[in-house]
């Protein structure tokens, strides 16, 4: 029984990270193929990796793998699906705001019988937040705390004259729906879009961006109320190894979406 072939479209830090997963042999899967709009991204994982893996346009990587992964830009998403549709391929969305402006793709997916994996990143409790809207969620806040630092220079702060030096205390610096938050804070948009996509969409769901002196680490808390009761969850992310920007859970989410297919594509080959 063969293993699941994966077709990797970004080979970023996402991409890097499921390759160690997949050479270090924590995942029944080898890379295939792999595409990138820089080239020299693509050359670079092959080689980093000794992958013995094609560089591909998107059709024919749909073509060649059995799981597509998307770990490159929002702006690929809608491309990503279409391919994967066409050569009937199930695959991990890792740019999730590239469907919060195209929530039509998930159902063509789903019409098409394509399993779309949908991470949970950088937050927790989305299985709660899908099992309570069948009963109806009347409130989801999603609470996102920074170092300042860490939000120094973001466009939204200068154009609103907010500044985030020298706090004393935490500063709430945007309130507001989940769709005004990701046009926003462009950095924020996966939590957010996976959220909205859970439970309510982008439109009801709220979010709080606070800069906290305080805070040593970004962490995402998520508060849910509904006829089920009330939710809460916090996440505290460590940034990932090998790229401060990231968040580790981001990169682990992923290599887990990608163990559970490999997993299924193994039985399911039985
Ligand atoms: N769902 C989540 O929780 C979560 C968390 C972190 C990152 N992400 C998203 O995952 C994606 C990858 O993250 P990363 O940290 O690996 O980013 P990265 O910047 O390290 O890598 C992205 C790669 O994609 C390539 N790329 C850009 N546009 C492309 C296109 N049109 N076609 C093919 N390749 C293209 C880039 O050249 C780069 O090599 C990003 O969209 C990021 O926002 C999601």
């Amino acid at each position: 029984m063969g293993m699941m072939k994966i077709g990797l479209v970004g080979c970023g830090n996402i991409a890097s990270d499921i390759c160690r997963a997949v050479t270090e042999k924590e995942l029944a899967a080898t890379v295939v193929a792999v595409n990138d709009i820089d080239a020299t991204q693509a050359e670079t994982l092959l080689r980093r990796y000794k992958l013995n893996a094609s560089i591909l346009d998107l059709e024919k990587l749909a073509d060649t793998a059995d799981f597509i992964v998307e770990c490159a830009v929002g702006a690929v998403v809608p491309a990503v699906i279409k391919a994967a549709i066409r050569f009937g391929k199930d695959c991990l969305i890792m740019s999730l705001g590239g469907l919060l402006g195209n929530p039509a793709l998930i159902d063509q997916a789903r019409g098409a019988g394509i399993r779309l994996r949908l991470p949970s990143g950088a937050v927790c409790g989305l299985d709660g937040i899908r099992a309570a809207l069948q009963g109806g969620l009347s409130e989801v806040t999603l609470t996102t705390r920074k170092p300042p630092q860490g939000l120094k220079g973001a466009p939204y702060l200068l154009e609103h004259g907010i500044s985030v030096e020298n706090l004393e205390e935490a500063l709430v610096v945007f309130e507001g729906s989940a769709r005004d938050a990701v046009k926003a804070f462009p950095a924020n948009v996966n939590v957010a879009a996976a959220l909205s996509l859970a439970g309510i969409g982008a439109d009801k769901t709220q979010v709080r961006l606070i800069a906290d002196p305080a805070a040593t680490v970004n962490s995402h808390e998520i508060r849910a109320t509904g006829a089920f009761g009330e939710m809460v969850t916090i996440m505290r992310n460590q940034p990932s190894p090998r790229n401060p920007k990231s968040s580790y859970m981001a990169s682990l989410s992923a290599i887990a979406e990608v163990a559970a297919a490999a997993a299924e594509f193994v039985s399911g080959a039985e």
